[in-house]
């Protein structure tokens, strides 16, 4: 069976992880079609993508969708992240579990060959092991977690019953421009902004404390190079991805070189310090390296200079 993907359904397809993955699947030369709610449609499309508007938890919109589009595979990267779903447990569920369970429902019934989920450290509980194995067992603490388990397992469900082929990343912290404002435990990204624009920073947390990190470049070609992997290669359902671990003050210290101005204090956040001291600083990512040569880009130092060009 060949590799290639055709025609490839991206939910949250106008988030910032989606309109990544998208560019670099048209780039392949992919058909991509996007499903986001309203309010998130992009300025331009590409000739080969189309954007349709409508919402995870609309189970005759997400039959419409596979019906007209008939995509071969799927990026479902549709979620509320951590901080919404903590605010609504309800709509968590409804969205990140009911809506997953709905399309891999479909995905099933229309010959869908590929699914690709983004999971996420979360998905393990506060008393990690660290380094962390692969096979750690996963009992998350909070509802974002729970939610992302809860697909992983059905997902491989419909792999095992329905020969889906049904792939996961589990990232951890994301260094981007594009973290958004309330992600609370995205404050390393969030200082690189403030001090490019001369303002301020008050960390939420310890200098001291740390965790797994990965640069957006890296999660984007990892989603890209993984979901083009040969079947036959993967021995495994889900792969952690590890690039290097983080403190605050490898923070401070990168933008000190740049910024020897930058002005910042410390307000400690406990939930932010606890979450974080509760996250593995190593994820074992040995099976992703061999099974389909995972192999992070950036270092700390690449990924700030890259911050630093890209919010400037
Ligand atoms: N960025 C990270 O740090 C990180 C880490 C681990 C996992 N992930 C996972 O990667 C995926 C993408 O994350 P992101 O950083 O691009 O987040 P994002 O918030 O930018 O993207 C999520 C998208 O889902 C859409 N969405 C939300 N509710 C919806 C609904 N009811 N119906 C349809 N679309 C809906 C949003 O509008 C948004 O465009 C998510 O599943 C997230 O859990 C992200």
């Amino acid at each position: 069976m060949t590799n290639e993907i055709q025609t490839a359904l991206i939910t949250g397809g106008n988030g910032n992880l989606g309109r990544l993955v998208g560019a670099q699947l048209l780039q392949r030369g992919v058909k991509v079609v996007k499903f986001d709610i309203p309010g998130t449609e992009p300025a331009q499309l590409h000739d080969n993508e189309t954007v349709v508007i409508g919402d995870m938890r609309d189970q005759a919109a997400l039959q419409d969708l596979l019906k007209q589009h008939k995509p071969d595979a799927i990026y479902h990267l549709a979620s509320l992240l951590s901080g919404s779903s903590a605010a609504d447990h309800r709509a968590a569920w409804d969205i990140n579990a009911t809506g997953s369970f709905n399309l891999l429902q479909l995905a099933a019934e229309n010959n869908v060959n590929r699914f690709f989920f983004a999971s996420t450290n979360a998905s393990y509980g506060g008393e990690v092991a660290d380094p962390l194995p692969e096979t750690f067992e996963q009992w998350p603490e909070n509802i974002y977690g729970a939610t992302k388990v809860a697909v992983e397992r059905l997902g491989v469900f419909y792999k095992q019953t329905h020969g889906l082929d049904f792939r996961i990343l589990r990232f951890p912290l994301v260094i981007s421009p594009f973290a958004p404002t309330t992600a609370v435990t995205a404050f390393p990204s969030h200082a690189f902004g403030a001090a490019i624009r001369g303002e301020s920073f008050t960390f939420p947390a310890s200098a001291e404390c740390g965790m797994s990190t990965i640069f957006l470049d890296d999660v984007i070609s990892s989603i890209v190079d993984y979901t083009h992997a040969p079947k036959s290669n993967l021995s495994q359902h889900a792969y952690n991805l590890h690039a290097y671990h983080l403190t605050t003050q490898m923070v401070i210290d990168e933008i000190l070189k740049r910024y020897p101005d930058f002005n910042y204090d410390f307000k400690i956040n406990n939930t932010v310090q606890t979450l974080i001291d509760n996250w593995p600083n190593v994820l074992i990512d040995q099976s992703a390296r061999d099974d389909w040569g995972w192999q992070p880009k950036y270092d700390f130092a690449q990924s700030a200079e890259k911050m630093f060009d890209m919010i400037s």
